[in-house]
């Protein structure tokens, strides 16, 4: 199933080498105005090609609108965008099956009917319809003043310092073309990485600003579980933690507390340890998030394998434009997942009136 959502609906579509990757989003408000240059601006973002820590695969990522707006607006019937693809190279792959990428799982799932040419739908190139479909989330939620912003924390073994929680601290450090605080040290593992022939892994950070107090449904319907499904739809993202998320396991409940104060005849946390998250329901402190990004699989470097064209062993040096990094342009697509789900539940708590 490739569809999303309990009131706004994401149905995404298309293959990496395929003629078009695109979404159809469902459920948007009507009248909401989309500045495209902004849409423009989150695609450059995440697409492949823009520096010597990405693919080199160029794509520009121009979004064609096919339905769902309308002199600038949304007209509230399902917005598709479609992204045509340009620049691929089948060539470059065969039937050895790739360590660490879809290609096996495809092929015990689909018996060798997916288009798999450039990683098919598994792709990291899916992502960017998920970007598109953020980026309108995102407009939506600015005028609500609900923003999310993403930067990278570690690369490899090089950690990142921190930042204070504030939003106007955040949205310089996310706007960054490379969205860290001293990207030099971050920036150097990705190529020492890239220059032995392999790849490294990262993490990546969110906060969602502005959000109400109250958001997340019972249960099953937690704000953390609507933020992790989507998360973990996204390729190479392994693990997700809320607030001090794994590090609470060392603390005590002294420690990991968050105090409760008046402030204008509002409660509010001291601290946010849990991420502005308590029993699956919003706070209406900042919600924080990290996400763990794996290495690259495709990699140059020779790997043990099995050719799945004749089932015998075999060795593999990846080869085709991968990214050495993916955590790099894994922060927008954070984002938009992000404000996805900040947005579908606002609508079910019917917090965006239409
Ligand atoms: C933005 C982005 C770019 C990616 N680029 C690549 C790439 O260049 N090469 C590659 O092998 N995997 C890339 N991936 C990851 C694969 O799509 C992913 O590892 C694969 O589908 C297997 O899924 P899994 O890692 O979630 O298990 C990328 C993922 C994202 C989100």
């Amino acid at each position: 199933m490739n569809t999303w959502g309990q009131e706004l609906r994401l149905s995404i579509f298309g293959e990496s080498h395929g003629r078009a990757v695109g979404i159809t989003v469902d459920g948007l408000p009507p009248g909401e105005e989309i500045d495209m240059e902004k849409v423009a601006g989150e695609m450059l973002r995440r697409a492949p090609g823009g520096s010597r820590y990405t693919t080199q695969r160029k794509e520009a990522d121009t979004v064609e609108i096919l339905s769902g707006l309308y002199e600038g607006k949304t007209t509230g019937f399902p917005v598709c965008g479609v992204i045509f693809n340009t620049d691929t190279r089948s060539g470059d792959y065969d039937t050895k099956l790739r360590p660490g990428h879809a290609d096996w799982t495809a092929l015990l799932k689909y018996g060798g009917n997916a288009d798999m040419r450039g990683g098919g739908h598994f792709s990291g190139r899916l992502t960017a319809p998920l970007v598109f479909a953020g980026s309108l989330a995102k407009q939506v939620l600015a005028r609500r003043g609900v923003f999310v912003f993403g930067r990278i924390t570690r690369i490899g073994q090089v950690e990142d310092k921190g930042i204070p929680c504030d939003p106007k601290v955040w949205q310089m450090i996310s706007g960054k073309p490379f969205p860290a605080v001293h990207e030099t040290a971050l920036q150097e593992e990705i190529m020492k990485a890239k220059t032995a022939g392999d790849s490294v892994g990262g993490i990546v950070e969110a906060v969602a600003f502005g959000l109400p107090g109250g958001l997340g449904e019972p249960f099953f319907g937690s704000m953390e579980s609507a933020v992790s499904a989507m998360l973990f739809s996204v390729p190479a993202i392994k693990g997700v933690e809320f607030g001090d998320g794994f590090r609470l396991a060392a603390l005590n409940g002294s420690q990991a507390n968050d105090g409760l104060v008046l402030e204008d005849g509002e409660i509010r946390p001291l601290t946010n340890h849990n991420g502005g998250i308590l029993g699956g329901i919003t706070t209406g402190a900042p919600l924080i998030v990290r996400v763990a990004v794996k290495p690259t699989s495709s990699i140059p470097r020779e790997q043990r394998t099995v050719d799945a064209g004749t089932m015998q062993p075999a060795l593999i040096k990846v080869r085709g434009r991968h990214d050495p990094c993916i955590a790099l342009r894994a922060v927008p697509v954070v984002e938009a997942a992000i404000a996805l789900c900040a947005l579908d539940r606002m609508l079910v708590a019917r917090s965006v009136s239409i």
